[in-house]
């Protein structure tokens, strides 16, 4: 049995355990999940766990704790006893939902619930958020970027929805800045991303050369309107492997104070547009070939205190393709932002 700490969105998390077939998943607290599954060597590739850790007993705690230090969650008195008997230096508190570096780097974790003792065994992977979200010099937080941990999740959703578990290749449509990119060449995926403004993404294509260290996967971009039939010659490696699109449309403008309704009547009409283009210009490239469409997970925005057309307008579309459509219920949602983020997946 494995606990697990979630961040802000349920059911975000629940649609991406399926990756690793989650079983008897109960959520405890608002934070606190727990779950069973059968691939413990995949529990670390979720994203959107915060700290996961698996349940031992107490005779096992030595084995792990070897010449570590450990840290202590509520009870001090029972702290102090480990300490003398497993000969530990020192003890520190941390409190359940969070992570703490030091503790990262050089302390074992021990939570207990209940009458459980758990063992930390992951946290999750901030560095790598941070050098997709912020290190990287071609970026704008205007245009909207993904966000790098949301990433990790989609395309782990997508993972968990692909027939063939030895897929090659991870497509996104509206690369911009290119974070699925990274995120997929990180996770080893050879990547092909286009867009109608090839600027972001070329511009971080040597710093990600420089700064990959190991994760030597393939990526290559090209210039399309996606509301525009594909190019047959660039987009053939789409057909050669089995492709999983991951992909966030088009959110602009960004919505402000001073904005007016009509205005948001406005981008919600031509948001929509695109959208039903795009998802047009992908089922007949695929038709056109007689080859199975893929799996495709996209956000789309979701403007708040409008009327919201755009996700009927695609699920009356996604009928007339019959391309099977559902919907992850939770708004991805940040402070302070006028749209919110629905993801959406068609397989
Ligand atoms: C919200 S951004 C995507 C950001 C990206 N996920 C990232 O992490 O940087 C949307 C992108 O859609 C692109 N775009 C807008 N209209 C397009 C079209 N018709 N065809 C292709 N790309 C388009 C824009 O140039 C922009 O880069």
């Amino acid at each position: 049995m494995y606990f697990a700490v979630i961040g802000n969105f349920p059911e975000i998390t629940l649609a991406e355990l399926k990756l690793i077939d989650a079983k008897d998943i109960k959520k405890v607290w608002k934070h606190l999940i727990v779950f069973d599954t059968k691939k413990e060597d995949q529990i670390s590739s979720l994203a959107s766990l915060v700290k996961w850790w698996k349940i031992i007993s107490i005779s096992e705690i030595q084995n792990y704790v070897g010449d570590k230090k450990i840290l202590w969650m509520e009870d001090k008195n029972q702290a102090v006893k480990f300490k003398k008997q497993l000969n530990l230096k020192r003890y520190k508190e941390v409190g359940l939902l969070h992570t703490d570096m030091d503790v990262k780097k050089k302390w074992i974790e021990l939570i207990k619930i209940w009458a459980e003792w758990g063992i930390v065994l992951w946290y999750q992977n901030i560095k790598l958020y941070e050098l997709a979200d912020f290190e990287k010099p071609g970026r704008s937080m205007q245009m909207w970027m993904m966000p790098a941990k949301l990433t990790h999740t989609m395309i782990n959703i997508a993972l968990s929805q692909a027939e063939n578990k030895k897929f090659k290749l991870i497509y996104d449509p509206f690369c911009g800045t290119g974070t699925t990119w990274i995120i997929a060449n990180y996770l080893w995926y050879d990547f092909i991303g286009s867009d109608i403004k090839l600027w972001f993404a070329l511009k971080n294509q040597e710093w990600w050369e420089n700064n990959r260290n190991f994760h030597n996967q393939l990526f290559d971009f090209f210039d399309q309107d996606i509301s525009k039939p594909l190019d047959e010659k660039l987009f053939a490696p789409l057909l050669d492997h089995e492709t999983l699109i991951v992909t966030e449309w088009w959110l602009w403008p960004i919505i402000k104070q001073s904005t007016t309704a009509e205005q948001v009547y406005e981008y919600q009409r031509w948001v929509k547009n695109l959208y039903l283009q795009f998802i047009q210009t992908i089922a007949d490239f695929y038709d056109k070939h007689d080859e199975k469409r893929p799996v495709m997970v996209f956000t789309i925005p979701v403007y708040i205190w409008h009327e919201n057309i755009i996700q009927d307008l695609i699920t009356l579309l996604c009928e007339k393709l019959k391309w099977n459509l559902e919907v992850v219920e939770e708004l991805y949602k940040r402070e302070n932002q006028k749209v919110w983020r629905k993801i959406m997946i068609l397989k």
